[in-house]
């Protein structure tokens, strides 16, 4: 049964300050790509950085931010999802069991994203961390026109093979087939963590009701009032 109520200390504020970076480094990637490159490739390196940090603070950090503290077995994640749906959840001070479970995903997806955005930067204009090397850039070179060389003699109208060489710029090759590939990828994982945003305000949104807790305000401050019901 529910008593006193008191006031405790829940997210630190790397914890806080890391969730508002994330929240408007994403949303800043998201509408800046083509024309403000320079944009989103800072604010795509923020999101990283954060979550590296993060998921570092998730094995070393306060009680709450702890992986331990909120990694629970899809058998309760379940369970606590059926006592929400019939609108009597279990309270918890830290994550709630699916919460935990979406922040797991939202990690791993954003890093997927920020990997692809990396791959397809080195790819385009071989540039950020997975640039190469001036002499990588000759051997990519010269293997191309290999490959062009020996694709003229097959069949001469044949363009493909000249387009592999085509975007070559400051002794870097456009692989096209590499640029469409992490092209799609990085898309592809853009996507899915737009879903799982929408999914994740969603839930904190319906919990928030449900719960009657105010867990946007917790997120802000740090701070949550429980009681006893909490676990
Ligand atoms: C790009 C958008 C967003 C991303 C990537 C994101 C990501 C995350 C992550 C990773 C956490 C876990 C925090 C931690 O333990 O470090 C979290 C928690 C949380 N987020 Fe977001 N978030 C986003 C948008 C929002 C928005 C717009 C809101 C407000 C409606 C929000 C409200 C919350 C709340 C309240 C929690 C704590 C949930 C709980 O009490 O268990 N988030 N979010
Ligand atoms: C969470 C962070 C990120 C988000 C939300 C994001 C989002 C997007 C979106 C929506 C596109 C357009 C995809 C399309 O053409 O349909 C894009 C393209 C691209 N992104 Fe990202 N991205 C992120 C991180 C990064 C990072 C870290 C890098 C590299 C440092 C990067 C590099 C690129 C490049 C090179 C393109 C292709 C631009 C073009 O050729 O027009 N992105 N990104």
């Amino acid at each position: 049964m529910a008593s006193d109520k008191k006031i405790v200390s829940v997210w630190d504020p790397l914890v806080r300050i890391g969730h508002w970076t994330l929240v408007i480094a994403f949303f800043t990637a998201y509408f800046t790509e083509d024309d403000l490159m320079e944009v989103h490739t800072w604010a795509g390196y923020t999101v990283a950085a954060v979550v590296l940090i993060r998921i570092v603070w998730g094995l070393v950090g306060t009680k709450h931010a702890r992986f331990s503290d909120f990694i629970y077995a899809p058998a309760k994640v379940f369970a606590y999802l059926k006592n929400l749906l019939a609108l009597k959840p279990q309270h918890y001070i830290g994550h709630n069991p699916a919460g935990g479970a979406m922040v797991i995903a939202l990690l791993l997806s954003l890093t997927a994203t920020t990997f692809t955005g990396m791959k397809l930067y080195a790819v385009e204009e071989n540039e950020g961390p997975f640039a190469i090397t001036a002499q990588q850039a000759q051997t990519q070179m010269d293997k191309a026109s290999i490959i062009s060389a020996a694709k003229a003699e097959e069949d001469e109208e044949d363009n493909d093979a000249n387009e592999k060489a085509e975007g070559a710029k400051n002794g870097h090759v456009v692989d096209k087939q590499a640029e469409e590939y992490w092209e799609e990828l990085h898309e592809t994982f853009v996507n899915l963590t737009l879903f799982l945003v929408f999914l994740h305000i969603g839930g904190v949104i319906f919990s928030s009701i449900v719960d009657k807790e105010k867990l946007v305000k917790s997120m802000i401050t740090g701070k949550k009032e429980v009681d006893d019901s909490f676990q």
